[in-house]
C-alpha cells in the first residue's frame, strides 16, 4: 500500500512528488553571495536522495541583509546563473527546488557558527571579512558586544520590501518553483513581529497590528511578484520561547492575516530570538518537538502547514501527516547524515521486493544496490 508521505502534493499549479521535504540549511560557505559546487552538492544530494522539496538555505535579499559573509545572496542578477544551475540539476531528478528569501536585521554582521557565532573579529578582520551597517526594528544590540542596528525609517523599510519581491523575481528566474519568506528565527521579519524586539510607537510597531505590518507588506509584496501558479510558503518562530516573548495565540493571527495574502504553507518553527533583556526559556526539546504548532495552525486556521524539528525515522514522519498535524514534512539534520533518508524512508513505508524497493532510486545507484541486495539477501546478516 502507498504511503501519504510519498503521495503527490499540489500546491496551486506545483506537484510535489512526495511530502518529504529539506528544509533551508545554511552553509555560510558562498562568497559575496554567490552559489558554487559546495551549494551544488548541498543540494543537489537532497534530490538524489529522494526529497519531493528541496529548500536552498536563506538567500539574502539585500548585501547588508546577510548573516555572516558566507550567505547566498540574490541582492544582483548576477547571482541567479550559480543558482540556475543547481535548480536545473535537482529538477533533473525529479524533484522540486525551492528557495528561503531572507534578511538578518540586527543578527547580521556576524561570524560563521564555527568561528564562534559572536561579532565579527580579529580572526575576520585578518581575512579581510570586515563588518557592514545593520539595521532593526529599533537601535537595540542583539546582545552585548554586537553591534547596534540603525532602526528602519519609512526609504529603510521601503527598500527591504522592494528587496524581497525582486529577490523573488530573481529566485523564479534561477528556477526555483516555490519561494518562502523567513519570518522566524530572530532575523529581521521575525525582529519586527516579536514584542521583545520590537518596541517601535509609530504603525509598524506597538499593538500586534503593528508589528505585524512589515512583515505583511514584504509577503504581500512577495505574493504580487511570484507566479500565481506557484506557491508561497512562510516560516515563523511559532512561539518566541522567552517571558513576554511572541505567542502560539499571535501565530495563530498571523497565520490568519497571512492566508488572504496568498501564502499557501506555513512552516512552524519556533526560538530565534535572542535578546540580552529576556529570561530565556528555551522551547523543551523532543522528537517531533514543533508539530504540535503545525497541526494548531493548520486546525485553527485552515492553511496547510510544514512541520520541522527533530523528526527522524519514517514511521514518526507518516503518523505526522497521517494524524493531519501536517501536510508536508521537513527532515534538516537528519538529511544532513542520510542524504538518502526520502528513499530509505520509502523502503520502509512502502515495503516490497527488493526490485520495487530500488525502483524509486537513481538508476546509477539503485541498479547495483537491487543486485546487492539479492546477494546480501542470500548471505544472511552482514558482518558488523
Ligand atoms: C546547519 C543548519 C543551518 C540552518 N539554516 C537555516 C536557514 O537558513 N533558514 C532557516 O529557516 N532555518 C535554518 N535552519 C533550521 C532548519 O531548517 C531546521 O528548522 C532545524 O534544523 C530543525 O530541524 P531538524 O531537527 O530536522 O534539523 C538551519 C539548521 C541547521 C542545522
Amino acid at each position: 500500500m502507498g504511503s501519504l508521505l510519498f503521495s503527490p502534493l499540489t500546491l496551486r499549479g506545483l506537484v510535489l512528488p512526495n511530502r518529504a521535504v529539506v528544509p533551508p540549511l545554511c552553509q555560510y560557505s558562498a562568497t559575496e553571495g554567490m552559489a558554487d559546487d559546495w551549494h551544488m552538492v548541498q543540494l543537489g544530494r537532497f534530490a538524489v536522495g529522494g526529497f519531493g522539496l528541496v529548500f536552498s538555505e536563506v538567500v539574502s535579499v539585500l548585501r547588508d541583509g546577510r548573516i555572516t559573509h558566507g550567505d547566498l545572496g540574490l541582492w544582483s542578477d548576477d547571482h541567479i546563473a550559480p543558482l540556475k544551475r543547481i535548480t536545473g540539476f535537482i529538477k533533473g531528478q525529479g524533484s522540486v527546488p525551492a528557495v528561503q528569501l531572507g534578511h538578518a536585521g540586527r543578527k547580521g554582521s556576524m561570524q560563521r557558527p564555527w568561528e564562534g557565532n559572536g561579532p565579527l573579529g580579529a580572526a575576520q578582520f585578518a581575512k579581510g571579512e570586515g563588518t557592514w551597517d545593520i539595521v532593526s526594528a529599533v537601535a537595540a544590540p542583539i546582545g552585548e558586544g554586537f553591534l547596534t542596528p540603525a532602526a528602519l525609517d519609512a526609504a529603510g523599510m521601503a527598500r527591504v520590501v522592494e528587496g524581497f519581491a525582486t529577490g523573488a523575481k530573481r529566485a523564479h528566474a534561477a528556477g526555483f518553483e516555490a519561494v518562502e519568506v523567513h519570518c522566524a528565527h530572530g532575523y529581521l521579519l521575525h525582529q519586527f513581529l516579536s514584542p521583545v524586539s520590537n518596541t517601535r510607537n509609530d504603525a509598524y510597531g506597538g499593538d500586534l497590528a503593528g508589528r505585524m505590518r512589515l512583515p505583511l507588506e514584504v509577503i504581500a509584496a512577495v505574493r504580487a511578484a511570484w507566479p500565481q501558479d506557484r506557491p508561497v510558503f512562510v516560516r515563523i518562530s511559532a512561539v518566541d520561547g522567552v517571558d513576554d516573548g511572541w505567542t502560539m495565540q499571535d501565530s495563530l493571527a498571523f497565520a490568519r492575516a497571512m492566508k488572504p495574502l496568498g501564502v499557501d504553507v506555513v512552516d512552524c518553527s519556533s526560538g530565534g530570538i535572542g535578546g540580552s533583556a529576556t529570561g530565556s526559556k528555551r522551547v523543551p526539546r523532543g522528537y517531533g518537538f514543533q508539530v504540535p504548532y503545525a497541526a494548531e495552525i493548520r486546525r485553527d486556521v485552515g492553511v496547510a502547514t510544514m512541520a520541522v524539528g527533530l523528526i527522524i525515522g519514517a514511521q514518526q514522519a507518516e503518523a505526522v501527516l497521517a494524524s493531519g498535524e501536517a501536510d508536508l514534512v521537513a527532515v534538516g539534520r537528519e538529511a544532513m547524515a542520510n542524504p538518502n533518508w526520502a528513499l530509505m524512508a520509502r523502503g520502509v513505508l512502502e515495503p516490497g521486493s527488493t526490485e520495487d524497493v530500488y525502483a524509486p532510486w537513481p538508476p546509477q545507484h539503485g541498479w547495483w544496490l537491487e543486485k546487492r541486495a539479492a546477494v546480501m539477501d542470500a548471505l544472511g546478516r552482514p558482518p558488523a
